[in-house]
């Protein structure tokens, strides 16, 4: 059975919607899961899981998680070579060229650590809530499943 991490930033919640979505849609597909938090989560936890997922927030005009600085730093440090990762995350478009760059930021530092991206990154406008936006979460589960599979033969 593969195993992945998700780890979520949220302060009002939304982040934290969309990764509890990412998790009940690979729970479905038959992945282990262990969820947490940016701020309670060592990077180098990663390590022990076959899929890794980050689900950032985005504040003032582009600026990642303050509570997840620690984290963003050592995650491009870790050799993860041989593991799949993924990165979805909720912003607001009114912030325009800023709109979720920490989802684009997370998924440059995963690049540095020889991880495979497994799926293309989700950028959800606020509240995880219309069909279509669980239906992009649940192809982004799917996909980053799929890949492990292909990964392991
Ligand atoms: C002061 C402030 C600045 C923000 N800046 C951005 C931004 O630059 N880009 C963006 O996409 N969203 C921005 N947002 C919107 C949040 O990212 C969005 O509301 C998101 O859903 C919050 O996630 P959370 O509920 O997990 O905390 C900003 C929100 C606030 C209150």
């Amino acid at each position: 059975m593969p195993t992945a991490k998700v780890v979520f930033a949220t302060i009002t919640g939304n982040n934290e919607d969309c990764a509890d979505i990412i998790t009940e849609a690979l729970e479905d597909l038959g992945v282990e899961v262990d969820e947490s938090e940016i701020s309670q989560t060592d990077a180098d936890e990663f390590k022990n899981f076959d899929i890794c997922v980050v689900v950032p927030y985005t504040y003032d005009e582009g600026e990642l998680p303050e509570e997840g600085m620690d984290f963003y730093e050592e995650l491009p440090e870790l050799d993860l070579s041989g593991k799949i990762f993924g990165v979805a995350g909720s912003g607001d478009v009114f912030y325009e060229e800023f709109y979720c760059v920490a989802v684009d930021k997370f998924a440059q530092a995963f690049q540095k650590s020889r991880a495979t991206q497994g799926a293309k990154p989700v950028k959800i406008n606020l509240a995880p809530e219309s069909e279509e936006d669980l239906d992009h979460l649940d192809a982004f589960a799917k996909e980053l499943v799929d890949n492990y599979t292909a990964s392991q033969k």
